[in-house]
C-alpha cells in the first residue's frame, strides 16, 4: 500500500447535548446524530445527565428549544456548570422555535464562547408550537417546518458534516457569524419569573389524575413532589408548561388555562419530515 496516498484522517469524536420538554428538540438531536454517523457521536440529555468532561470530545452539539425569546433556565445553568476548557473545542448550536426566536442564538453563542467553545455553525428551525396559551388560540404551527425551512435545515446539516470532515483532516475551522433577522432584535428574554406569572398557579383535577407520577419525575426544575397526588412547589416552578403538556390524563390546569392547548409530544408528521429530508431510514 502506498502510504503517500493516504490522507491524514483522525476519527474525531463528538457529543450532542440537548434539552427538550415535548420532544421536538430531542428528535432533531437524534436525527442529527444519525446524519453525522461518519463520526462516533454520543447523545446527552441535559435533563438527566451531568455535564460531560469536555476534554473527552473533539466537538460538541448543543440543542435547545427557545423559551421566551431566550434559553430555558435549565440550559443556562447546565452550560454554566461546564468548566472553562483549556483548549478550545468545536461546537455547533441547534435551536428549535415556533415563531420568534429573539436573541436566543446570540445568548447561546456568548455563553458557549465564555467556556472556550469555538462555534462553527448554528441553525434555528421552525417547529410546531408547544406553548399551550398560544396553541389554545389556534397558533399551533402544526405544519412547521415548511418546505423552505426544511431546505435551509438540510443545507445546515450538509455544511456541518463538511466542516466536521475538514476538522477531522486537521484543517482549522473559522468561527461562524450569526445575523439575527430584524424582528428578533426587538425580543430579548424577559426575567423568568414573568414566565411563572403568566402561567399562573397550577391545580390538579384529582378525578382525572391516574397517579402515574410522570409529572414529578420529569419536571426539569424538581418543582413537583409526588405524595398520594402531585404537589406543586410554586417557588421552584419556572413556568415551562411541561407538566401541563405531558400529563397523559390532562389532569393539570392553571389559573389561566384548563383543558386545552396541550402538545403532549412531537407529532409523527414532524418526525417523518425531519427523517425524510435527512434521508434517514
Ligand atoms: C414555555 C414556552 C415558551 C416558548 N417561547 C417561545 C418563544 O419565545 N419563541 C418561539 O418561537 N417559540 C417559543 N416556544 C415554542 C418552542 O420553542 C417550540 O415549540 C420548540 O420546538 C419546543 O421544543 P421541545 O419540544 O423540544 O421542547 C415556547 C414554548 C414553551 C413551552
Ligand atoms: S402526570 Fe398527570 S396523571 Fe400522572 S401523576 Fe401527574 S397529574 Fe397525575
Ligand atoms: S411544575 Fe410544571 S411548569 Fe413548573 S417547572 Fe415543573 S414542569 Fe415546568
Amino acid at each position: 500500500m502506498n502510504n503517500m496516498n493516504l490522507k491524514q484522517h483522525k476519527k474525531i469524536k463528538g457529543i450532542i447535548c440537548y434539552f427538550s420538554t415535548t420532544g421536538n428538540t430531542a428528535h432533531l438531536a437524534y436525527c442529527l446524530s444519525s446524519y453525522l454517523s461518519d463520526f462516533p457521536i454520543e447523545l446527552c440529555d441535559m435533563s438527566v445527565n451531568p455535564t460531560p468532561n469536555p476534554l473527552h470530545y473533539d466537538f460538541f452539539g448543543f440543542a435547545s428549544p427557545v423559551e421566551f425569546f431566550g434559553l430555558p433556565p435549565k440550559v443556562l445553568d447546565w452550560i454554566k456548570s461546564i468548566p472553562v476548557i483549556s483548549k478550545p473545542r468545536y461546537a455547533f448550536i441547534m435551536l428549535t422555535h415556533s415563531s420568534i426566536s429573539g436573541t436566543a442564538m446570540i445568548q447561546f453563542k456568548e455563553l458557549l464562547q465564555a467556556r472556550n467553545f469555538n462555534i462553527i455553525a448554528g441553525h434555528t428551525l421552525k417547529c410546531p408550537e408547544s406553548y399551550p396559551p398560544l396553541r389554545s388560540k389556534g397558533f399551533t404551527f402544526s405544519n412547521a417546518p415548511g418546505p423552505g425551512s426544511l431546505k435551509r435545515f438540510l443545507m445546515f446539516a450538509k455544511i456541518l458534516k463538511d466542516l466536521l470532515h475538514s476538522a477531522s483532516e486537521g484543517r482549522v475551522i473559522l468561527e461562524a457569524k450569526f445575523r439575527l433577522s430584524f424582528i428578533n432584535y426587538f425580543f430579548s428574554p424577559p426575567g423568568r419569573n414573568i414566565a411563572h406569572h403568566v402561567m399562573g398557579f397550577k391545580y390538579l383535577d384529582a378525578k382525572q389524575c391516574v397517579q402515574c407520577g410522570l409529572c414529578a419525575r420529569d419536571c426539569p426544575y424538581s418543582a413537583i413532589h409526588m405524595m398520594e397526588y402531585p404537589k406543586f412547589d410554586e417557588t421552584h416552578c419556572k413556568g415551562c408548561w411541561k407538566c401541563y403538556n405531558r400529563c397523559p390524563a390532562e389532569a393539570i390546569y392553571t389559573s389561566y388555562l384548563k383543558g386545552k392547548g396541550h402538545y403532549q409530544e412531537t407529532s409523527e408528521s414532524f418526525k417523518n419530515k425531519i427523517s425524510k429530508i435527512l434521508s434517514l431510514k
